[in-house]
């Protein structure tokens, strides 16, 4: 039995985590098995890199290190949740996977999309995202939204420029691959967001059931 890996991207602000969950309360009321996990993160050792990852430190972290981290984080969350839920047949809908590499530390910190390739074969093998919903939005709005939650993490602290490339990167690889990205616009009220969201349900459903 293989389940269905679904990520859910963005920058910050974007409303990732609740619409992750009005996914899950729709697909679960239709007796789906639904992991739901997040990036950096999802197992206890995971999310002690991610704090590393996260904390601001008067020792600038180097871009590698930074790949590297997301990437053994990544690892981890891999064997220890999502392989396993997907080999039950579990839908697995995750905050932020690779895309956000690809957009974060490839748009936003300029390392080579082949590198970033590489790590991605070496720790996932096969293994991407069966779809992929990106949250879209202008990125003073998700600045502005960011900001108002109270102190900002390390990633949180960059400037315009980094934002416009993670947004740029983003929509390029969702340009490159509309049979596995949807774009939402996240700039719209939550109400309509989830208007966008129900649309995508029936196919959601479909493919959950295989
Ligand atoms: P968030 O999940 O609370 O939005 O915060 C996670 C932060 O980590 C976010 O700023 C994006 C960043 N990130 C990367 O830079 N690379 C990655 O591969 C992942 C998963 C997240």
């Amino acid at each position: 039995m293989t389940g269905l890996f679904i990520t859910l991207e963005g920058p910050e602000g974007a409303g990732k985590s609740t619409n992750r969950e009005y996914l899950a309360e729709h697909l679960r009321a239709q007796g789906l098995d639904v992991v739901l996990s997040r990036e950096p993160g999802g197992t206890p050792l995971a999310e002690r890199i991610r704090e590393l990852l996260l904390a601001p430190s008067d020792e600038p972290m180097a871009a590698d290190t930074e790949l590297l981290l997301v990437f053994a984080a990544r690892a981890q969350h891999l064997a220890q949740v999502i392989r396993p839920a997907l080999a039950r047949g579990a839908v697995v809908l995750c905050d932020r996977f690779t895309d956000a590499t690809y957009a974060y530390q490839g748009g936003g910190r300029g390392l080579s999309q082949e590198r970033i390739a590489t790590l991605e074969s070496f720790v996932q093998g096969e293994l991407r995202p069966d779809l992929t919903l990106i949250f879209d939005l202008p990125v003073e709005v998700g600045l502005a939204r960011a900001s108002a939650r109270g102190r900002l993490d390390r990633f949180e602290q960059e400037g315009r420029a980094f934002f416009d490339a993670v947004r740029q990167a983003y929509l390029q690889r969702a340009e490159a691959d509309p049979q596995r990205y949807r774009v939402v616009d996240a700039a719209q009220s939550l109400a309509e967001v989830q208007v966008q969201l129900d649309a995508l349900l029936p196919e959601l459903l479909e493919r959950a059931r295989g």
